[in-house]
Formats: structure tokens, sequence, C-alpha cells
């Protein structure tokens, strides 16, 4: 496996696997690996011919710099796990290789109500550091793939609008959500939770699982409000229980009239903040 953390090597080494006709999937990271990480590289390894993985705690996403600052950094356990499941190359950049003095890295793209509700309410300004920085990765390693994890739904429907708009020829690929064996999603964040908070963690799969069937009797602002109530405990504070279009974003009114239908929640663990998703409607 590669190691490189140098933006001109970067395109410089990835310009000769393009010229060998070898496919490139790129699974960007925060590090702090998880499984769920490592299924992301799984999945690409079949789909393409390189893998390349970024590790990069992107400080334009972080609307609080206390969250930054506790962000869990653990890089060589990150290269070990990436070696293990056969990644062919790590990006670990500084910063000033995502953002050099005087390259204009902002974005001039509208995402209209996309990052408006949900993470985008709560976090202002989140989405566009998203948004900025995936596009400068796209722009220096070309991939002909994107594996984003499903866990951060609102992130991949922003991203993939952002490839639309700019029509940068690169498909996005949402990968499922790895759990642990109690429900809980895979989060980097996780590590932070006390041991009482993550044993109670599990409420949000708990809540997104057993409101589903929900849907044929109540109105979905009734689930909603139901959903709240219940993650609720103790230490726990949820910030937004939404059932949306999973094209839009935008609230069900009428579940029977949507046949794409994602239940969302954040929920304050103590100090941590969680977020999952479970789609309850598909298109496919
Ligand atoms: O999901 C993440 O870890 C980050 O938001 C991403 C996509 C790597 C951009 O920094």
């Amino acid at each position: 496996m590669y190691l490189l953390k140098r933006a001109r090597e970067l395109q410089q080494f990835l310009r000769t696997i393009r010229e060998e006709g070898k496919s490139i999937g790129f699974i960007p990271t925060m590090g702090a690996l998880h499984p769920g990480h490592l299924s992301l590289v799984d999945r690409a390894k079949q789909d393409r011919h390189f893998t390349v993985c970024s590790i990069f705690v992107n400080p334009t996403q972080f609307n609080d710099p206390k969250d930054l600052d506790l962000y869990p950094r653990t890089p060589g356990k990150d290269i070990r796990m990436l070696a293990s499941v056969g990644a062919d190359l790590v990006f670990m950049p500084p910063p000033g290789e995502i953002y050099p003095p005087g390259l204009k890295t902002g974005l001039d793209v509208s995402f209209g109500l996309l990052d408006k509700v949900m993470e985008g309410e709560f976090r202002p300004g989140h989405f566009q550091g998203v948004a900025q920085v995936v596009k400068r990765l796209i722009n220096l390693v070309g991939p002909d793939a994107l594996y984003l994890g499903q866990k951060d739904f609102q992130q991949v429907a922003l991203l993939r609008n952002m490839v639309q708009q700019l029509g940068l020829p690169v498909r996005i690929v949402m990968c499922p959500t790895l759990r642990e064996a109690d429900g809980l999603a895979m989060s980097s964040r996780n590590v932070r939770l006390s041991p009482e908070l993550r044993e109670k963690a599990p409420i949000l799969f708990e809540t997104l699982t057993a409101t589903k069937d929900m849907l044929e009797d109540f109105h979905p602002e009734e689930i909603e409000h139901f959903a709240l109530g219940r993650l609720s405990i103790p230490g726990f504070k949820p910030e937004y229980f939404e059932i949306v279009d999973g094209n839009t974003l935008q609230p069900v009114e009428d579940a029977a009239q949507t046949n794409y239908i994602v239940a969302c929640t954040a929920v304050w663990a103590g100090n941590v903040r969680l977020i999952d998703n479970l789609i309850w409607k598909s298109p496919d």
C-alpha cells in the first residue's frame, strides 16, 4: 500500500494508474476508522481496479471548534487497518495541501433546501465545508466512483447534487450502514461515549425500527413527536427525528404518495452527537 502526503505526488502517481487503463475507486474519510469504513474499501475493491482512501480531518466542516479538537485521531491504526483490507493507496495530506494559500477552493454552489434541513439546520456551514473538501479531493484523485456510507444519508444526497450541478464525471455509490451487534451505527464518535451512554445508545436504531410500522396508521408528524419522546431518556437529548423524502429531504406529508421514505435522527448522548437513519420505503 502506498502512503502519500503531497497533492502533486498523488496526481502524478494516479495519472500513471489511469494511463494503465485502471479505474479508481475513492473513499474520503476523516480517519478514526472502523469496520464501516473498511466495508467501503471492500466494495470499491470489488468494483474498481485501484482503491484510494484519504484521511483528512477537514476543519471547514466543523461548525463547533470543540468538536474539531475532540475528533479522534488514530493515524497509525488507520493505516494498518487499510493495509489489512488491501487498499492500494492512502492520501494523508497536511491542511496546506488541501487548502494551499492563494488557491480558491470555496464553492459557488447552492444546494437549495437540501442543506437547510436536519444536519444543515443544526450545523450551519457544515455541508458547505463537506462539499468544498470533497470537490477538492475529487479534483486531486480523479476517481471513477466515490464510496460513501448511508449513515450520512444527507451528506450522500448533497454530494450527489454537487456532482450533478458541477457535471463531475464520478459515480456516487452509497453503501449500507454497518452496525454493532446491539444495533448502534458504527461511527468514529462512538469511542467518546461513556460506558453508561454507550449501553443506552442503541435507542436510536431501536426507535427508527420501532416506529416504521406506525406509518400505516399515523401522520408522519405524529410519529416524529412519538419518536422524540421515546428518545428523550436520561442522558439523551434528541435534536430532530424527521421522516423525509429520500430525494428531496423534505418532510413526507402523505406516505402513500412517496416511494422513497427515510427516517433520520440526531441525538446528543452526553456531549457526543450521534446520527442515524433508516430507509423505510425504497424505490428499488
Ligand atoms: O463523512 C466524512 O467522514 C466526511 O464528511 C468526508 C466525506 C470525509 C469529508 O470530510
